[in-house]
């Protein structure tokens, strides 16, 4: 039997067991995935380790995406420009190639949910890793323009630098500090900090916003995520939390390893109603 895992640290709670056995029942494949804790100085072991054996791919989450980055002998254009891998796959020739499929899980997520990319005018929320990975597919879908911002103003220009090389040029990305996004009005406002995990939400003026802007916070929770409500408390009618994008990355990973989409909404619908 093929074996793929998801490695992270802790892994105790992760969803990815449930959902990539879902898709292979669905799909009618016939494996196996676990959710397996690496040592917090041991990723590269534990998952050579795996690989040497009958593991055949692999997910990984917090925090070692930039360590998966490392180990792997080829990657993507779209985890080369996030500087992390969430999927591991072991190629015929035994080489581990890495890809990244969050930012793709994000805009399939919003597109499920029609809300509209092309043209529109997104603020990015935050400048760490999960905001790092989602820039170059939503680049892809061609908006108007994406702001990122973050409390620390500096690392959202530099990112914006980092993306903006000879090779390439987005006119359309720029960095603007919080205090400074009251003139905008934004379409799509996307939460990539960290803030929420202690019940904060970024410091952003309630006037870059209208009550149209569709708020997506990356992060989910069995209730109502702290951004969320703080859009809600302002009026917006839309807000989405990240649950989709999770089974989205997933439905990614998983094509990528078997050469089959599988159909996320059921799975979805399955997952919310365990929360
Ligand atoms: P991740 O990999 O989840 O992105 P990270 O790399 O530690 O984690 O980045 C966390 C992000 O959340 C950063 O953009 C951080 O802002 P700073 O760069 O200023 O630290 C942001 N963040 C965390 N707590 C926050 C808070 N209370 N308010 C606003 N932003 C916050």
């Amino acid at each position: 039997m093929d074996h793929y895992a998801v490695f992270g640290n802790p892994i105790g709670h992760s969803r990815s067991p449930f959902i990539h056995l879902q898709f292979a029942k669905q799909t009618q494949q016939t494996l196996d995935y676990q959710a397996l804790e690496a040592p917090l100085d041991g990723f590269a072991a534990t998952t050579a380790e795996f690989f040497a054996g009958s593991g055949k791919g692999a997910n990984v989450t917090v925090p070692f995406k930039e360590q998966a980055f490392e180990i792997c002998v080829k990657v993507s254009e779209r985890a080369q420009k996030a500087g992390a891998v969430n999927t591991l796959i072991k190629a015929d020739n035994g080489d581990i190639h890495g890809d990244n499929t969050d930012g793709i899980g994000l805009v399939r997520d919003l597109l499920n949910n029609n809300v509209k990319l092309a043209g529109s005018n997104i603020l990015l929320l935050g400048a760490g890793g999960a905001a790092r990975g989602v820039i170059l597919p939503l680049l892809d879908q061609n908006p108007a323009q994406l702001v990122i911002s973050n409390r620390t103003i500096e690392k959202a220009e530099h990112l914006v630098d980092n993306f903006n090389n000879k090779d390439s040029n987005h006119k359309n990305f720029s960095a603007t500090p919080l205090n400074a996004l009251q003139k905008h009005d934004f379409d799509v406002i996307i939460n990539a900090t960290s803030a929420g995990l202690s019940g904060h939400v970024p410091d952003l003026p309630s006037d870059c916003l209208n009550r149209d802007t569709v708020c997506y916070d990356m992060v989910y929770l069995n209730s109502i995520t702290p951004f969320n409500q703080w859009a809600k408390d302002q009026g917006v009618t839309t807000t989405i939390d990240g649950l989709g994008m999770l089974v989205e990355q997933a439905a990614e990973s998983f094509s990528l390893w078997r050469g089959v989409k599988p159909d996320t909404s059921a799975v979805l619908t399955a997952l919310r109603g365990m929360l």
